[in-house]
């Protein structure tokens, strides 16, 4: 959380509008959210993109921490997954479709539009009957000319999901349909690219990747969930040449399970380095303080009084820990360059102002302690 507060100002942002706006429950569901995002970002490569399912009651605040991690450019479809079935409430219209939101790492993002056409309604093929043939001439198709591959699909799918009595049905509760997943993975990757599902659950998204000749990678923190995963996949019928799961599996051969998480190769590099805010002056080598014991050493220092505006008060809740030169030009997170703050000047000096700067602007408009 320190991390997010002093170099994700907009993540935040995000994370405590999520909290003001909803409850203290839902400002923790984001933090629990932003953190994972962030690794998430981290290990997506360049041509990579992210499907993230939502919830309705949460699906706008995920949306604008998606932004702030991934960056608002990267936003690249809503798609309304859309279902009939179930019950309907009396006061309302029925809740039947859910969110998916797709961020990609970059403009390089894999979208092979073949791999998930669609076929055209047969109205439509009735109407593109009469329409001209000079729209072909460049070679692409548009809405006037049927592409004989099919029909590029919109953002919003018709795919039922599992009925209690499916045969693909596992007794998971939020077990989502196989042709889902595909058409996820066929839009975004290639044979022999890696799909990663963090809440993999009964392995859904990892037989849909085995089965399009992925690599696949699947986190879950329930203890079982490595035999669910091994257990799926045979009854999808994915064994490997020697018949046991185990040992091999059709295309990458053995699965590997750890209970430990893996070992990082990065040297620790930084989530999202380029939505981080820049650091133009090194930090000091040594411990790393917490926020708590900047706080208290300047408390300490300066007692109760706020570094702005020279107000003393009388509980420390009135001061807040800033920096003295803005993040946004550079300011570093040592304590050599931290300050703190009444709750007004802390606003008034933004990411705007460094302290010197906010006492001048306090002067001129009169809000210094008399
Ligand atoms: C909604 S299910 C996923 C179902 C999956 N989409 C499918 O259709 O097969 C969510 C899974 O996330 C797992 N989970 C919950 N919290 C987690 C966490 N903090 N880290 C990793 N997995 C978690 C649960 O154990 C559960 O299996
Ligand atoms: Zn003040």
């Amino acid at each position: 959380m320190d991390q997010i507060t002093d170099d994700f100002p907009k993540l935040m942002e995000a994370i405590e509008s999520a909290r003001y706006a909803h409850s203290d429950g839902m400002g923790a569901f984001m933090c629990f959210m932003a953190v994972r995002l962030l690794a998430m970002h981290r290990v997506l490569k360049p041509t990579g993109s992210i499907y993230l399912h939502c919830d309705p009651t949460a699906s706008h605040y995920l949306k604008a921490v998606m932004d702030a991690v991934f960056g608002w450019k990267n936003f690249r479809n809503e798609i309304a997954w859309c279902y009939r079935g179930g019950g309907v409430p009396r006061d309302g219209f029925g809740k039947k479709h859910d969110l998916i939101f797709r961020y990609s790492k970059g403009k390089a993002a894999t979208f092979n539009v073949d791999a998930v056409r669609i076929p055209y309604s047969e109205d439509s093929a009735q109407r593109l009957k009469y329409k001209a043939k000079a729209f072909t001439s460049s070679g692409t198709y548009d809405n006037y000319e049927q592409n004989p591959k099919g029909k590029h699909p919109e953002d919003w799918w018709i795919m039922q999901p599992i009925m209690p009595s499916a045969k693909e049905r596992l007794g998971y509760p939020t077990q989502k349909p196989l042709s889902l997943y595909e058409r996820i993975v066929k839009a975004s990757s290639n044979e022999g690219d890696v799909v990663l599902d963090p809440f993999c659950g009964c392995a859904t998204t990892l037989v849909a990747a085995e089965r399009l000749k992925r690599r696949w990678v699947g986190v879950d923190i329930w203890e079982k969930a490595h035999e669910t995963v091994i257990r799926r996949l045979q009854r999808e019928g994915l064994e490997g040449p020697r018949g046991s799961v185990g040992e091999a599996l059709p295309f990458y051969g053995k699965i590997h399970y750890a209970k430990e998480p893996p070992e990082r190769t990065d040297d620790g590099e930084t989530a999202a380095p380029f939505l981080r805010v820049k650091e133009r002056v090194k930090e000091p080598e040594g411990p790393k303080w917490s926020r708590q014991d900047m706080y208290d050493h300047l408390l300490n220092q300066n007692g109760m009084k706020c570094q702005g505006c020279d107000r003393d008060f009388d509980d420390p809740r009135y001061l807040e820990l800033d920096h003295n030169t803005p993040r946004a030009d550079g300011g570093i997170n040592h304590i050599s360059n931290r300050i703190l703050l009444c709750s007004p000047c802390n606003r008034a000096k933004s990411n705007v102002f460094t302290l010197s700067g906010l006492r001048r602007h306090n002067k001129k408009m009169g809000w210094m302690a008399k």
